[in-house]
């Protein structure tokens, strides 16, 4: 099963004054597919978002999504950044048609895409409300939410349930899977968490400590769809095992 390559990047690196951040990186990304990333703090996992949604521009390389250059453009992915808050004096139906409000006039298609989708999602009720009256869980959904209605085919979605308890981020979790499975969108997915990386991906990336590089580039064998009981298939196991060598040592 090949799937047509969606984003492609050559030798992408980038430095911040004397600290070199990204060492030049590749990477293929097929079009459907799920990957994670893994990497310590600060080894340059959000700048090399930052560089494919055309916030940054790399100091050398190529990035290349669906063949066409796309350094420096904007507009191009739905991105959900690592702390992507709310904006706290608009309602959730305002929060959701932001990225309309920012680029052109919010028409009622968007507003009724909003509320359909707000609805499909379990936040109907909660259209008029504003973010402080909806939960931790709520409010990531609501983020996710405003980068599904980019319509943009390729998600980066960096640390989107980080601040969750772990129950709330399985509910997640199982949550992004449904609506990754329904959309087919490609998705980008940034976490510190190990078991969140297998649990969701086609496609494991493992980063090194600044200046970030991936290591491994692991295939997730798991099968989909995937329930609670993967959390102790011994695929599971030992593929977890194995990103925590690379992370931490004891490389194997
Ligand atoms: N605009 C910037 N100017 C200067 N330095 C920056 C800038 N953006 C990031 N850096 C530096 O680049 C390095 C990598 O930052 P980045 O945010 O990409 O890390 P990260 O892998 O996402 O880390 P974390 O897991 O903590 O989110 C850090 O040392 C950071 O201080
Ligand atoms: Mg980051």
């Amino acid at each position: 099963m090949t799937s047509p390559v969606l984003l492609e990047l050559s030798a992408v690196a980038k430095t911040f004054g004397d600290q070199v951040v990204l060492a030049p990186t590749d990477l293929r990304i097929e079009e459907g597919s799920f990957v994670a990333i893994v990497g310590p703090s600060g080894c340059g996992k959000s700048t090399l978002f930052n560089i494919i949604a055309g916030l940054l521009e790399p100091d050398t390389g190529a990035v290349l999504l669906q063949g066409r250059n796309v350094i420096g453009a904007t507009g191009h992915v739905g991105y959900m950044l690592q702390k992507d808050l709310l904006v706290p004096w608009r309602s959730v139906e305002d929060n959701i048609t932001m990225a309309a409000h920012l680029t052109r006039k919010v028409t009622d298609a968007d507003r009724l895409e909003a509320r359909q989708i707000a609805q499909k999602y379990g936040l109907g009720e909660f259209l008029d409300h504003y973010p402080k009256a909806l939960s931790g869980g709520m409010r990531q959904r609501v983020a996710f939410m405003r980068t599904l209605v980019t319509h943009q085919q390729l998600l980066l979605l960096d640390e989107p349930f980080g601040a969750l308890d772990a129950q709330t981020r399985l509910d997640m979790q199982r949550w992004l899977l449904d609506v990754w499975r329904e959309s087919g969108r490609t998705v980008l997915f940034i976490t510190h968490d190990v078991d969140e990386s297998i649990f969701l991906s086609d496609r494991i990336l493992v980063m090194s400590p600044r200046p970030g590089r991936v290591v491994a580039d692991l295939e997730n064998p798991l099968s989909r769809p995937r329930d609670l009981d993967v959390l102790t298939d011994p695929t599971f196991v030992a593929l977890k095992s194995r990103i925590m060598h690379l992370l931490h040592g004891g490389e194997r």
